[in-house]
C-alpha cells in the first residue's frame, strides 16, 4: 500500500485509519500521524500501531499521500514549510469548507489536491464522502483517493460547485436524521409508549427502512406507497405530514445549510 501520512490525528483521522487497517491489517506499517503537540497523535499511534512522526519533515518524507485532518481554522497558521514538504505529493483535505483554491495556496507544489467532505457515519465505515480534485485525477491517484475514502464507506466525485449542496445533504444530513429520530421517539412517548420502547422502535425502524431502501434500489415513494393502504393508518399519518408541508420544510432546511456552507467557504 502507498504510504499515507495524517497531519491531525483526531476523530476523522482515526476513522480513516481504523477503516484502512480493518480492510488490510498490513496497512499499519504504511501509515503515520502527527498532531499539534497534544495527546491525540501519541494515543492514536499507540492504539493502532501506526508510526508517530516527530516532525513535519519526518511525517511527509516517505509519504505519497498527505491527509490534512486538523481543524479548518488551523489552515491559516499552517507551517509554511508544508509548501515544500508536500511537493510532488497527493494532498487530501478533509477540512470542512476549505476550497481547492485556498488549499492550492497552502500546497502549491502538490501533484494534486483533493477536497473531501466526510460525514460522521464514517466512524463506523458507513459514511459517504463527496470529493473534488484541483486537477483531473490520474488513474493511479484516483485509486489512492478511493482506497482512502473507501475506508470510511462510500465516495462520490463531484464538481466543486456541488460541494456546498453535498455538505448540506450528506454532511449535515445525519444531524437532520438524528433530529427526526428524536422527534419520532418523543412522538412515541407522547403516544404513551415507555421511553426505552419508543427509542428501540425508532432506531430499528430507521435502520430497517434505510436498509430496505438501499437494497431494493427503488425510489422511496415506491416503498412508501407499498405500506400505504387507502384510508389506513400510514395514510392518516402521511396526510398530516403533507398538511404540515413536510417536504417544503426539508427543502428549506437543506437550503439553509447550503447557504451557510457557501458563506463559510467563501474566500477561505
Ligand atoms: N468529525 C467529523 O465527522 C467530520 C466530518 C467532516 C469533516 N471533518 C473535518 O475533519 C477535520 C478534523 O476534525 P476532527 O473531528 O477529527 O477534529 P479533532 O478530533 O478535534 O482533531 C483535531 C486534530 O488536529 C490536531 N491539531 C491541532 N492543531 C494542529 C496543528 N497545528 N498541526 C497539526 N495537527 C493539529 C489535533 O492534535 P492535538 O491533540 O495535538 O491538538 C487533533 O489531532 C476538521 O477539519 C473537520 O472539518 C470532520
Amino acid at each position: 500500500m502507498a504510504n499515507i501520512s495524517f497531519l491531525g490525528a483526531g476523530n476523522m483521522a482515526a476513522a480513516m485509519i481504523d477503516g484502512l487497517i480493518a480492510r488490510d491489517p498490513a496497512a499499519t506499517s504504511s501509515l503515520a500521524c502527527l498532531g499539534g503537540g497534544g495527546a491525540t497523535a501519541p494515543a492514536l499511534a499507540a492504539r493502532t500501531g501506526i508510526r508517530l512522526a516527530t516532525t513535519l519533515a519526518d511525517l511527509t518524507g516517505s509519504a505519497d499521500v498527505v491527509v490534512i485532518a486538523f481543524k479548518p481554522q488551523h489552515l491559516a497558521s499552517a507551517d509554511p514549510t508544508l509548501a515544500e514538504l508536500t511537493a510532488g505529493k497527493l494532498v487530501v483535505s478533509v477540512l470542512a469548507g476549505k476550497r481547492l483554491s485556498t488549499l492550492a495556496r497552502v500546497f502549491p507544489r502538490a501533484r494534486n489536491v483533493v477536497r473531501t467532505m466526510p460525514n460522521t457515519p464514517a466512524a463506523i465505515g458507513a459514511g459517504i464522502t463527496p470529493y473534488c480534485a484541483a486537477q483531473p485525477l490520474s488513474a493511479a491517484d484516483r485509486a489512492l483517493v478511493e482506497q482512502l475514502l473507501g475506508a470510511c464507506g462510500q465516495h462520490l466525485e463531484l464538481t466543486e460547485d456541488q460541494m456546498d449542496s453535498a455538505t448540506a445533504v450528506s454532511g449535515s444530513g445525519p444531524a437532520f436524521v438524528f433530529e427526526f429520530a428524536a422527534a419520532l421517539r418523543d412522538a412515541g412517548v407522547a403516544a404513551e409508549l415507555p421511553p426505552e420502547v419508543a427509542s428501540r422502535l425508532t432506531i430499528a425502524t430507521l435502520l430497517g427502512a434505510a436498509k430496505l431502501l438501499a437494497q431494493r434500489e427503488v425510489d422511496p415513494e415506491v416503498l412508501r406507497n407499498q405500506v400505504t393502504s387507502p384510508n389506513g393508518t400510514t395514510f392518516a399519518g402521511l396526510r398530516r405530514l403533507e398538511a404540515g408541508d413536510f417536504r417544503a420544510l426539508i427543502r428549506d432546511t437543506v437550503a439553509a445549510a447550503r447557504a451557510r456552507a457557501a458563506e463559510l467557504s467563501r474566500d477561505t
